[in-house]
């Protein structure tokens, strides 16, 4: 298969191409606009594979993503180019509603233009895979889990931006025929994370023996799921999917904010040990909490898992205990980033993830 991901130097985009390079024999086109969230650091491992192309381009621009699709004549688009960042949404939704629901739009438009003049076979195999969040469907309570019906609820601008792409993506089935597939996602973390996210945040604060800052009381849950089980998820779909379908994507991992943070402090005590001897755990330091903060998400992945056999490798310890080792090792990745971005250095003392 040809894949053309948008996004592919993000966090889950990254490693999305460099789980196809590895580990199918997929072509990859990478089209990415590098906004802040992009790097191109995290491709570095499959740069020089013949089966790989990187296409600098911004999906709003719509005669540059029509070149890019006639020249590469893709089999899938897996759509992960977004703006990503809850509280960046709040200080600041234009580039959401641009990128996110205008840019989708556009993708789409050119998507529909170019499938519309395949064969029929072509017509046949060919789907535009979304990729999508939980948070679509709002805030939780204490019981129940989100599925692939659960009425849609967004509430803040990112997760309003992301359902009025779901939305548009499938009217553009309904409307048009484009064989398209969405998968909402509970919380991703791993290796190549975004230094703005809570988990990144935690280990890069904690080393640098500054606050580790917790929104609100901690109790906020969220279901975490190890990006690498993301991204073979997101392969089982549009390898298997059926096309229309929505697919609630989800670890099983509900864990509040306070206790991913501990356990984050647990193990780097362990990794890394304070020079004092004493416990990370007593750098947290409780902040006002974000404007509109869900209380809780949760996902009901049972779909996914018995139509497509996927199930996660990792558990929340195993995967978390992974990550951490990842950023201890690969400073150099994030302190980059940290010198390049003097935004993303003055947010720390602020910023949680989602
Ligand atoms: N991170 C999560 O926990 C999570 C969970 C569920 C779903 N998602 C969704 O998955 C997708 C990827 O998330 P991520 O965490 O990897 O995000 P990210 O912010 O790390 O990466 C986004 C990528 O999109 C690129 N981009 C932004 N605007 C663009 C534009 N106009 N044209 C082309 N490229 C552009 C950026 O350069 C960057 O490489 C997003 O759609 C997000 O909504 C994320």
């Amino acid at each position: 298969m040809k894949i053309f991901v948008t996004g592919g130097a993000g966090f889950i985009g990254s490693a999305l191409v460099r789980h196809l390079i590895a580990n199918t024999g997929h072509q990859v086109l990478v089209f990415d606009k590098l906004t802040y969230a992009g790097n191109l650091e995290s491709l570095a491992s499959v740069q020089s594979d013949g089966r790989f192309a990187f296409v600098q381009g911004d999906i709003c621009d719509a005669e540059q993503v029509k070149n890019t699709l006639e020249k590469f004549r893709p089999t899938v688009i897996t759509h992960l180019a977004a703006e990503s960042h809850v509280d960046r949404s709040i200080d600041g939704p234009g580039a959401f509603i641009q990128t996110n629901v205008v840019g989708t739009y556009v993708l789409l438009s050119q998507a529909l233009d170019y499938w519309r003049r395949l064969d029929a076979e072509g017509q046949r195999l060919f789907r535009f895979h979304h990729i999508s969040t939980d948070e679509v469907f709002g805030s939780l309570g204490q019981t129940g889990l989100f599925t692939e019906t659960t009425p849609y609820s967004p509430r803040s601008p990112y997760s309003a931006s992301k359902a009025g792409s779901d939305h548009l993506v499938s009217a553009w089935r309904h409307t048009y025929g484009l064989p398209i597939l969405i998968t909402n996602c509970s919380n991703n973390y791993g290796p190549y994370h975004y230094p703005e996210k809570l988990i990144p945040l935690m280990v890069i604060n904690a080393l640098a023996g500054a606050p580790l800052p917790v929104y609100g009381n901690g109790t906020q849950i969220r279901d975490w799921l190890y990006v690498d089980d993301h991204v073979r998820a997101l392969q089982a779909v549009f390898e298997k999917g059926r096309p229309g379908e929505t697919y609630n994507v989800g670890g099983g991992a509900e864990r509040r904010n306070i206790d991913v943070v501990e356990t984050l402090c647990a193990i780097l005590d362990e990794m890394e040990p304070r020079g004092d001897g004493a416990s990370y755990k007593k750098q947290i330091s409780f902040v006002t909490d974000r404007p509109g903060h869900d209380q809780r998400y949760a996902i009901d992945a049972r779909k996914i898992r018995s139509e497509l056999d996927w199930v996660p490798v990792e558990t929340f310890e195993s995967g978390l205990r992974h990550t951490v080792r990842w950023y201890l090792d690969n400073r150099a990745w994030w302190q980059d980033i940290l010198e390049r971005t003097a935004s993303a250095a003055g947010r720390r003392g602020l910023e949680a993830a989602s």
